[in-house]
């Protein structure tokens, strides 16, 4: 593996992101900071505090990063790329757009990487990386502002990154970095993965807010983790997921007959 140089270059593409994004994202801004407790709680914070503007923001040090289902996100012992995009959306369907994010990140960074519904990102059945959409109300306006927070281990983590978290009790393998992805020839640093995945994933946050998660189903499809697996829900059931319904909710066959899982409800490992 080669080692990254040091990550001091994290603002220079940050700069050269505003730059690029600016037009699309008009009065972004784009903040790096050391240490956050989690970029997610602070732009909810800000939001809720009536600022609502489309911001980017990534720390180098999350000291409470956040997960899915009430879940700590560990990032103290590894590198890891953490940001969060901040913005007021309004799509006449919200379904799909965690989905869309995993897709998005998916593409922008390898063809091997898969997504384990609803929204992990998934390599040779480890996880890599994961995502956490939160919304708040914007007073007197029809828009909601979404927080899309993601988290990308740079690093493998060790274990003991990991404790009571999905990486052990959801996912079959301990989790991976993106350096074992990217190979040992790619000097992997947090500024260079984020130059790779911010731009598409602002184009696809904007595709899906006009056109919804139609136009990105058969692209989810086509890396589709779970797809013809055995899975087990956390209600207790068992079943073989068979991708996905036109909401993005997972179709799963079971005893009982074909049925659709969304993420708020159960979650969902192989078995
Ligand atoms: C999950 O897999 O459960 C979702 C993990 C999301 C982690 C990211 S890191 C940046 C942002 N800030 C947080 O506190 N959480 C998200």
């Amino acid at each position: 593996m080669t080692l990254a140089p040091s990550d001091a270059s994290l603002r220079t593409h940050a700069e050269s992101l505003w730059v690029a994004l600016s037009a699309q994202l008009p009065g972004l801004s784009i903040e790096v900071l050391p240490t956050v407790d989690s970029t997610n709680t602070r732009l909810m914070q800000q939001a809720r505090e009536g600022l609502v503007g489309p911001t980017v923001l990534v720390a180098e040090t999350q000291t409470a990063g956040r997960g899915r289902m009430g879940k700590a996100w560990h990032t103290t012992t590894h590198r890891a790329l953490t940001f969060s995009l901040g913005l007021p959306l309004a799509p006449a369907d919200w379904s799909g757009l965690s989905l869309v994010v995993g897709l998005s990140l998916a593409r922008s960074l390898h063809p091997e990487l898969r997504l384990k519904w609803p929204n992990d990102l998934w390599w040779q059945q480890r996880k890599v990386g994961g995502i956490l959409v939160e919304t708040a109300n914007i007073a007197q306006r029809p828009e909601r502002y979404v927080v899309i927070g993601v988290g990308l281990n740079l690093d493998t983590p060790s274990q003991q990154a990991w404790p009571n978290d999905e990486a052990q009790t959801m996912a079959p393998q301990a989790p991976a970095g993106l350096c074992e992805v990217l190979g040992p020839e790619v000097a992997v640093t947090r500024g260079d993965v984020l130059s790779k995945v911010l731009p598409g994933l602002v184009a696809d946050v904007m595709r899906f807010e006009c056109e919804g998660f139609g136009p990105f189903a058969q692209a989810f499809a086509e890396r589709d983790a779970l797809a013809g697996l055995s899975v087990s829900l956390s209600d207790g059931q068992q079943g073989v997921a068979c991708g996905l319904d036109a909401h993005g909710g997972l179709q799963v066959q079971t005893a009982q007959g074909m049925m659709a899982v969304t993420s708020s409800t159960v979650s969902v490992r192989p078995c």
